[in-house]
């Protein structure tokens, strides 16, 4: 085992972890946090995306011994102050979380573009949540939640 500390969801945080161990098993074994989605575990679907140092990366692809003295940012840190991320509210309105299980990649993938880009085109959120696949939305319905959470200022 491997002892490192990182900072999760705006807390430091000491965990050992097996040095084979992927980011999303970490989060989601050693850490407890199952908001992160284990998919395909193979780089294609996106369900296990979270930020790393503020850029969204796909955690089944990042080895957890990588992550020590970084800062990682999952769907349970989008919240804050007991009031859900604008993206999140939004998400829910329209129906943009259906069996949800697509919906925690694609919020942080979302907030990572916001953060960067408060006011992206249709074009540009497309090709920004294109690693994020869902089964059941057709993402229209995601498409104008990230609209609405940017009219309602979100970042
Ligand atoms: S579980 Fe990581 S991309 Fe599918
Ligand atoms: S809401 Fe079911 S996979 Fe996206």
């Amino acid at each position: 085992m491997v002892q490192i500390t990182l900072t999760v969801n705006g807390e430091p945080v000491d965990v050992a972890v097996a040095p084979y161990k992927t980011l999303l098993e970490v989060l989601r074994e050693d850490l407890n946090l199952c908001g992160t989605k284990h998919g395909c575990e193979l780089g294609e679907c996106g369900a296990c995306a979270v930020l790393l140092d503020g850029q969204p990366v796909l955690s089944c692809l990042v080895l957890g011994v990588d992550c020590g003295g970084r800062a990682v940012t999952t769907v349970e840190g989008l919240a804050s102050d007991g009031r859900l991320h604008p993206l999140q509210e939004t998400f829910a309105d329209l129906g943009a979380a259906q069996c949800g299980y697509c919906t925690p990649g694609f919020l942080v993938t979302a907030k990572a573009l916001l953060d960067e880009h408060p006011r992206p085109t249709r074009d540009h959120i497309r090709d920004a949540l294109s690693g994020n696949l869902c089964r059941c939305t057709g993402y229209q319905q995601i498409y104008e939640a990230v609209e609405a959470a940017i009219a309602k200022g979100s970042r």
